[in-house]
């Protein structure tokens, strides 16, 4: 594959700085030669820039940044659209914000090509607050409202071809607003708490939506949050929630994605370096796309016992 690496250091969508330093720090954990020593060809295309968006007015006071998100969207939709024309773009954050973006330009692609976008968000969180709705103000919590095509974004690039809920897949929910829940709950969006997960193993709900997915012939876009995983091994994000997904279920997942050879786009967000311990959850983070792409232990399935 033509993987090509996008650095898009958005930080634009919370208050809490740092984000900005995670394209580089992906950059310094070996992202590069880690994908290419699986046989991949590199591209890495730098850093974008926001668009220039002048002040805006009437938008809700408390939203944190507004312009800087919405010029950040226009950069990134076009970045998406044409790196999807020349192979498999990985979007290097930057907070879950660079999402309404790469997700609204990878679906605008899967449009031209009539074939249907699904989306995995791996995620503490459900994303799922509009500008209106949204309590903190933040407006890394609400991309996926954004890409389902919600009301209240009436200032941001329009989305084109709005994601259906029913192709979309969120794993490692445990933190969720009483405006997202009722939204969620009342959605065809299938939404995977820890405690399903806990239940069921992680395996089971993410075959039976890569069946899907491949079943209707799809592209997948995969989304990434740090707060996904479990904060004792990937302490480096503004947002840890207690009771993530292990490393071990995280790699698994990962490397479920890379069997299923479906996976057409990647974001890699909410790293902040400035809280991380010596790198580690860039590298965690660096080693799990490497699983998404190819790596693995044995080159062959899993043996039978005895
Ligand atoms: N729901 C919370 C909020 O709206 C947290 C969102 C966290 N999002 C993230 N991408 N880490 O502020
Ligand atoms: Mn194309
Ligand atoms: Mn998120
Ligand atoms: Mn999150």
């Amino acid at each position: 594959q033509t993987c090509l690496l996008i650095g898009a250091p958005v930080d634009s969508g919370k208050a809490r700085q740092g984000c900005l330093m995670g394209p580089d720090a992906y950059r310094v954990a070996g992202l590069d030669d880690a994908l290419t020593s699986l046989g991949h060809t590199v591209k890495d295309l730098g850093n974008l820039a926001p668009a220039q968006v002048a002040p805006l007015k009437g938008l809700p006071p408390h939203l944190h940044a507004p312009e800087v998100t919405i010029g950040w969207t226009q950069a990134l939709v076009n970045a998406a659209e044409n790196a999807m024309a020349r192979g498999l773009p990985i979007f290097l954050g930057g907070d879950h914000s660079l999402s309404l973006g790469s997700v609204a330009g990878v679906a605008n692609h899967a449009a031209a090509h009539s074939r249907p976008q699904f989306v995995l968000w791996l995620d503490a969180h459900s994303d799922f607050h509009t500008p209106q709705s949204t309590t903190s103000g933040n407006l890394h919590g609400t991309p996926l409202a954004y890409v389902t095509g919600q009301k209240g974004f009436s200032d941001f690039p329009e989305m084109q071809n709005p994601i259906p809920e029913d192709h979309i897949c969120i794993l490692g929910l445990r933190s969720v607003d009483p405006a997202e829940r009722e939204i969620l709950q009342n959605s065809r969006i299938r939404s995977h708490d820890m405690r399903q997960i806990d239940e069921s193993g992680i395996a089971k709900p993410l075959s039976a939506f890569l069946d899907r997915v491949a079943d209707a012939g799809g592209m997948l876009h995969v989304s990434l949050d740090v707060d996904f995983l479990d904060p004792s091994f990937a302490p480096a994000v503004g947002t840890t929630v207690p009771g993530g997904a292990t490393m071990r279920e995280a790699h698994l997942v990962m490397e479920m994605i890379c069997d299923s050879g479906l996976m057409t786009s990647l974001d890699l967000v909410e790293l902040n370096p400035f809280l991380d311990e010596r790198g580690r959850t860039a590298q965690v983070m660096v080693d799990l796309a490497a699983s998404a792409l190819g790596r693995r232990v044995f080159d062959r399935p899993t043996q039978a016992f005895g």
